[in-house]
Protein backbone atom coordinates (compact mmCIF):
# COMPACT_ATOMS: atom_id res chain seq x y z
CA UNK A 1 0.00 0.00 0.00
CA UNK A 2 1.41 3.48 -1.31
CA UNK A 3 1.55 6.27 1.49
CA UNK A 4 4.10 8.35 -0.75
CA UNK A 5 6.58 8.38 1.82
CA UNK A 6 9.17 9.06 -1.01
CA UNK A 7 7.16 11.04 -3.65
CA UNK A 8 8.85 13.32 -5.43
CA UNK A 9 12.55 11.61 -4.21
CA UNK A 10 15.34 10.10 -6.93
CA UNK A 11 17.24 6.89 -5.85
CA UNK A 12 20.08 5.19 -6.73
CA UNK A 13 19.36 1.08 -5.23
CA UNK A 14 22.95 -0.99 -5.62
CA UNK A 15 22.86 -4.90 -5.67
CA UNK A 16 19.42 -6.11 -6.83
CA UNK A 17 20.21 -9.47 -8.33
CA UNK A 18 16.94 -11.33 -8.02
CA UNK A 19 13.54 -11.47 -6.66
CA UNK A 20 15.12 -13.23 -3.93
CA UNK A 21 17.80 -9.38 -2.74
CA UNK A 22 16.93 -7.63 -0.29
CA UNK A 23 17.36 -4.93 -2.58
CA UNK A 24 15.19 -5.86 -5.35
CA UNK A 25 12.02 -5.61 -2.48
CA UNK A 26 13.81 -2.02 -1.51
CA UNK A 27 13.32 -0.47 -5.38
CA UNK A 28 10.09 -2.23 -5.50
CA UNK A 29 8.99 -0.29 -2.46
CA UNK A 30 11.02 2.68 -3.50
CA UNK A 31 8.46 3.24 -6.60
CA UNK A 32 5.13 2.24 -5.45
CA UNK A 33 5.90 4.73 -2.57
CA UNK A 34 6.73 7.60 -5.57
CA UNK A 35 10.32 7.72 -5.72
CA UNK A 36 12.03 7.28 -9.60
CA UNK A 37 15.24 5.22 -9.22
CA UNK A 38 18.04 3.90 -10.86
CA UNK A 39 19.49 0.21 -10.36
CA UNK A 40 22.95 -0.99 -10.51
CA UNK A 41 24.71 -4.31 -10.49
CA UNK A 42 28.27 -5.71 -11.90
CA UNK A 43 27.55 -6.91 -15.46
CA UNK A 44 28.28 -10.20 -14.11
CA UNK A 45 25.24 -10.06 -11.89
CA UNK A 46 23.31 -8.81 -14.69
CA UNK A 47 24.14 -11.64 -17.12
CA UNK A 48 23.91 -14.08 -14.44
CA UNK A 49 20.58 -12.42 -12.55
CA UNK A 50 17.81 -10.94 -13.41
CA UNK A 51 18.36 -7.05 -12.26
CA UNK A 52 16.92 -6.35 -16.40
CA UNK A 53 13.65 -7.80 -15.63
CA UNK A 54 13.38 -5.64 -12.58
CA UNK A 55 14.47 -2.86 -14.14
CA UNK A 56 11.76 -3.80 -17.04
CA UNK A 57 9.23 -3.70 -14.62
CA UNK A 58 10.06 -0.60 -12.79
CA UNK A 59 10.84 1.34 -15.82
CA UNK A 60 14.13 2.45 -14.05
CA UNK A 61 17.52 2.78 -16.16
CA UNK A 62 20.36 -0.17 -15.21
CA UNK A 63 23.79 1.23 -15.09
CA UNK A 64 26.44 -1.52 -14.60
CA UNK A 65 28.87 -0.79 -12.22
CA UNK A 66 31.51 -2.74 -10.04
CA UNK A 67 31.16 -0.98 -6.78
CA UNK A 68 34.77 -1.29 -6.17
CA UNK A 69 35.90 0.81 -9.09
CA UNK A 70 35.92 4.59 -8.52
CA UNK A 71 35.42 5.46 -12.14
CA UNK A 72 32.28 3.19 -12.84
CA UNK A 73 30.63 4.99 -9.34
CA UNK A 74 31.33 7.98 -11.10
CA UNK A 75 29.25 7.09 -14.02
CA UNK A 76 26.39 5.72 -11.87
CA UNK A 77 25.84 8.73 -10.39
CA UNK A 78 26.41 11.17 -13.42
CA UNK A 79 24.45 9.17 -15.38
CA UNK A 80 21.71 8.86 -12.56
CA UNK A 81 21.15 12.49 -12.05
CA UNK A 82 20.94 12.94 -15.83
CA UNK A 83 18.16 10.21 -16.22
CA UNK A 84 16.33 11.00 -12.56
CA UNK A 85 16.90 14.60 -13.44
CA UNK A 86 18.25 16.02 -10.88
CA UNK A 87 20.39 15.29 -7.49
CA UNK A 88 19.93 12.27 -5.71
CA UNK A 89 17.81 11.56 -2.60
CA UNK A 90 18.74 8.63 -1.29
CA UNK A 91 20.95 5.48 -2.10
CA UNK A 92 21.32 1.91 -0.92
CA UNK A 93 24.19 -0.25 -0.89
CA UNK A 94 23.24 -3.93 -0.83
CA UNK A 95 26.36 -5.21 -1.87
CA UNK A 96 28.57 -8.21 -0.22
CA UNK A 97 30.95 -11.01 -1.35
CA UNK A 98 33.17 -13.32 0.02
CA UNK A 99 35.68 -15.47 -1.72
CA UNK A 100 37.01 -17.37 0.73
CA UNK A 101 33.27 -17.59 1.75
CA UNK A 102 32.90 -19.07 -1.74
CA UNK A 103 35.79 -21.08 -1.90
CA UNK A 104 35.00 -22.73 1.60
CA UNK A 105 38.34 -21.31 2.94
CA UNK A 106 38.36 -21.58 6.95
CA UNK A 107 38.89 -18.04 8.86
CA UNK A 108 42.32 -19.48 9.97
CA UNK A 109 43.26 -20.24 6.43
CA UNK A 110 42.23 -17.35 4.76
CA UNK A 111 43.65 -16.59 1.43
CA UNK A 112 44.79 -12.71 2.17
CA UNK A 113 43.86 -11.95 -1.63
CA UNK A 114 40.65 -13.64 -1.32
CA UNK A 115 40.11 -11.01 1.66
CA UNK A 116 41.52 -8.00 0.12
CA UNK A 117 38.50 -8.32 -2.23
CA UNK A 118 36.31 -9.27 0.67
CA UNK A 119 36.40 -5.91 2.32
CA UNK A 120 37.03 -3.89 -0.69
CA UNK A 121 33.49 -5.76 -2.09
CA UNK A 122 32.14 -5.93 0.91
CA UNK A 123 33.06 -2.45 3.05
CA UNK A 124 35.60 -0.46 1.16
CA UNK A 125 32.97 0.42 -1.84
CA UNK A 126 30.63 1.78 0.82
CA UNK A 127 33.21 4.49 1.31
CA UNK A 128 33.99 4.69 -2.58
CA UNK A 129 30.18 5.64 -3.13
CA UNK A 130 30.17 7.76 -0.67
CA UNK A 131 33.14 9.99 -1.83
CA UNK A 132 32.35 9.69 -5.29
CA UNK A 133 28.87 11.41 -3.94
CA UNK A 134 30.31 13.87 -2.42
CA UNK A 135 33.32 15.31 -4.43
CA UNK A 136 30.60 15.13 -7.38
CA UNK A 137 28.09 16.93 -5.09
CA UNK A 138 25.91 13.96 -6.19
CA UNK A 139 22.96 14.15 -2.73
CA UNK A 140 21.01 16.27 -1.93
CA UNK A 141 20.71 18.26 1.22
CA UNK A 142 18.82 15.67 3.72
CA UNK A 143 19.63 12.89 1.73
CA UNK A 144 19.38 9.59 2.94
CA UNK A 145 22.63 6.85 2.88
CA UNK A 146 22.20 3.15 3.57
CA UNK A 147 24.03 -0.05 3.63
CA UNK A 148 23.01 -3.36 4.71
CA UNK A 149 25.07 -5.46 7.53
CA UNK A 150 24.99 -8.16 10.45
CA UNK A 151 25.08 -8.47 13.79
CA UNK A 152 28.64 -10.78 12.96
CA UNK A 153 30.16 -7.47 12.91
CA UNK A 154 29.76 -7.33 16.93
CA UNK A 155 29.42 -10.89 17.74
CA UNK A 156 30.91 -14.14 16.47
CA UNK A 157 28.99 -16.36 14.54
CA UNK A 158 30.34 -19.34 13.36
CA UNK A 159 31.03 -19.81 9.28
CA UNK A 160 30.45 -15.80 8.76
CA UNK A 161 34.25 -15.94 8.01
CA UNK A 162 35.64 -12.66 6.97
CA UNK A 163 32.62 -11.05 6.21
CA UNK A 164 32.55 -9.80 9.59
CA UNK A 165 35.42 -8.50 9.00
CA UNK A 166 33.84 -6.67 6.09
CA UNK A 167 31.07 -5.88 8.27
CA UNK A 168 33.14 -4.44 11.21
CA UNK A 169 34.61 -2.49 8.70
CA UNK A 170 31.64 -1.00 6.66
CA UNK A 171 29.42 -0.46 10.03
CA UNK A 172 32.96 1.94 11.02
CA UNK A 173 32.33 3.93 7.34
CA UNK A 174 28.89 4.20 7.94
CA UNK A 175 29.28 6.23 11.31
CA UNK A 176 32.96 8.33 9.91
CA UNK A 177 31.63 8.89 6.75
CA UNK A 178 28.10 10.22 8.16
CA UNK A 179 30.11 12.65 10.49
CA UNK A 180 31.73 14.35 7.78
CA UNK A 181 28.89 13.68 4.73
CA UNK A 182 26.09 15.57 7.72
CA UNK A 183 28.75 18.44 8.79
CA UNK A 184 29.29 19.26 4.95
CA UNK A 185 25.78 18.58 3.05
CA UNK A 186 23.52 17.44 5.56
CA UNK A 187 23.42 13.93 4.50
CA UNK A 188 22.37 11.14 6.85
CA UNK A 189 24.33 7.72 6.71
CA UNK A 190 23.02 4.71 8.67
CA UNK A 191 23.70 0.50 8.02
CA UNK A 192 20.71 -1.45 9.29
CA UNK A 193 21.85 -4.79 10.98
CA UNK A 194 18.86 -7.30 8.94
CA UNK A 195 17.93 -10.98 10.33
CA UNK A 196 19.76 -13.70 8.37
CA UNK A 197 17.77 -13.95 5.19
CA UNK A 198 17.74 -16.72 2.31
CA UNK A 199 19.18 -15.04 -0.55
CA UNK A 200 21.85 -15.89 -2.82
CA UNK A 201 24.21 -13.97 -0.22
CA UNK A 202 23.01 -15.10 2.76
CA UNK A 203 22.74 -19.20 1.59
CA UNK A 204 26.42 -18.60 0.78
CA UNK A 205 26.79 -18.19 4.44
CA UNK A 206 27.94 -21.74 6.15
CA UNK A 207 25.59 -23.20 8.23
CA UNK A 208 22.37 -20.67 6.94
CA UNK A 209 19.48 -23.26 7.43
CA UNK A 210 20.03 -23.92 11.03
CA UNK A 211 21.03 -20.39 11.74
CA UNK A 212 17.95 -18.96 9.87
CA UNK A 213 15.65 -21.81 12.91
CA UNK A 214 17.92 -20.41 15.57
CA UNK A 215 17.18 -16.88 15.04
CA UNK A 216 13.72 -17.51 15.00
CA UNK A 217 13.99 -18.65 17.82
CA UNK A 218 16.38 -16.92 19.53
CA UNK A 219 13.89 -13.51 18.48
CA UNK A 220 10.67 -12.34 20.10
CA UNK A 221 9.13 -11.46 16.91
CA UNK A 222 10.98 -14.04 14.87
CA UNK A 223 13.27 -13.11 11.89
CA UNK A 224 12.69 -9.84 10.02
CA UNK A 225 12.20 -10.78 6.30
CA UNK A 226 13.74 -9.26 2.97
CA UNK A 227 10.18 -7.64 2.64
CA UNK A 228 10.19 -6.29 6.25
CA UNK A 229 13.94 -5.13 5.57
CA UNK A 230 12.74 -3.58 2.81
CA UNK A 231 9.92 -1.38 4.18
CA UNK A 232 12.52 -0.05 7.09
CA UNK A 233 15.15 0.86 4.38
CA UNK A 234 12.24 2.88 2.72
CA UNK A 235 11.22 4.73 6.18
CA UNK A 236 15.24 5.84 6.08
CA UNK A 237 14.90 7.04 3.11
CA UNK A 238 12.11 8.97 4.05
CA UNK A 239 11.32 12.55 5.77
CA UNK A 240 10.41 10.49 9.16
CA UNK A 241 13.91 10.22 10.07
CA UNK A 242 15.60 13.19 9.50
CA UNK A 243 17.91 13.21 12.40
CA UNK A 244 18.65 9.96 12.10
CA UNK A 245 22.53 9.08 11.49
CA UNK A 246 25.98 7.87 12.34
CA UNK A 247 23.10 4.53 12.92
CA UNK A 248 23.83 0.91 13.62
CA UNK A 249 19.97 0.05 13.70
CA UNK A 250 19.46 -3.53 13.98
CA UNK A 251 16.07 -4.91 12.04
CA UNK A 252 15.99 -8.54 13.29
CA UNK A 253 12.80 -8.98 15.72
CA UNK A 254 14.66 -8.46 18.76
CA UNK A 255 17.53 -10.88 18.48
CA UNK A 256 20.43 -8.59 19.34
CA UNK A 257 19.16 -7.75 22.98
CA UNK A 258 18.27 -11.61 23.50
CA UNK A 259 20.31 -13.90 25.82
CA UNK A 260 18.22 -16.40 25.94
CA UNK A 261 14.42 -17.74 24.68
CA UNK A 262 12.12 -20.16 26.50
CA UNK A 263 12.19 -21.04 22.77
CA UNK A 264 15.35 -22.01 22.56
CA UNK A 265 15.38 -23.67 26.47
CA UNK A 266 12.70 -25.68 25.24
CA UNK A 267 14.90 -27.27 22.43
CA UNK A 268 18.02 -28.14 24.82
CA UNK A 269 15.91 -30.08 27.68
CA UNK A 270 13.52 -31.78 25.21
CA UNK A 271 16.34 -34.80 25.80
CA UNK A 272 17.04 -34.07 29.28
P1 LIG B 1 22.18 -10.86 -2.85
O1 LIG B 1 23.12 -11.94 -3.24
O2 LIG B 1 20.86 -10.84 -3.49
O3 LIG B 1 22.88 -9.43 -3.02
C1 LIG B 1 24.28 -9.21 -3.01
C2 LIG B 1 24.57 -8.30 -4.18
O4 LIG B 1 25.94 -7.84 -4.17
C3 LIG B 1 24.35 -8.98 -5.54
O5 LIG B 1 23.41 -8.25 -6.30
C4 LIG B 1 25.72 -8.94 -6.18
O6 LIG B 1 25.70 -8.88 -7.58
C5 LIG B 1 26.28 -7.66 -5.54
N1 LIG B 1 27.73 -7.53 -5.73
C6 LIG B 1 28.68 -8.47 -5.47
N2 LIG B 1 29.90 -7.98 -5.83
C7 LIG B 1 29.69 -6.71 -6.30
C8 LIG B 1 30.54 -5.69 -6.80
N3 LIG B 1 31.87 -5.87 -6.90
N4 LIG B 1 29.99 -4.53 -7.21
C9 LIG B 1 28.65 -4.32 -7.12
N5 LIG B 1 27.79 -5.25 -6.64
C10 LIG B 1 28.31 -6.43 -6.24
O7 LIG B 1 22.02 -11.03 -1.25
P2 LIG B 1 21.37 -10.11 -0.11
O8 LIG B 1 21.21 -11.00 1.06
O9 LIG B 1 20.20 -9.39 -0.63
O10 LIG B 1 22.55 -9.12 0.26
C11 LIG B 1 22.42 -7.72 0.29
C12 LIG B 1 23.15 -7.15 1.48
O11 LIG B 1 22.49 -7.53 2.69
C13 LIG B 1 24.61 -7.62 1.62
O12 LIG B 1 25.41 -6.55 2.09
C14 LIG B 1 24.48 -8.67 2.71
O13 LIG B 1 25.71 -8.91 3.39
C15 LIG B 1 23.46 -7.99 3.60
N6 LIG B 1 22.84 -8.85 4.60
C16 LIG B 1 22.30 -10.04 4.22
C17 LIG B 1 21.78 -10.91 5.15
C18 LIG B 1 21.29 -12.25 4.74
O14 LIG B 1 21.17 -13.13 5.62
N7 LIG B 1 20.97 -12.46 3.48
C19 LIG B 1 21.74 -10.56 6.60
C20 LIG B 1 22.29 -9.25 6.89
C21 LIG B 1 22.82 -8.44 5.92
Amino acid sequence: MSHNLLKGKRGIVFGALNEMSIAWKVAEKAVEQGATITLSNTPMAMRMGETNALADKLKAEVIPADATIVEDLEQVFARSQEVLGGKIDFVLHSIGMSPNVRKGRDYDDLDYKFLDKTLDISAVSFHKMMQVAKKMDAIAEGGSVLALTHIAAQRTFAGYNDMADAKSLLESIGRSFGYVYGRDKGVRVNTISQSPTMTTAGAGIGGMGGFLEFAEKMSPLGNANAEECADYCIVMFSDLTRKVTMQNLFHDGGFSNMGLTIAVMDEFNANK
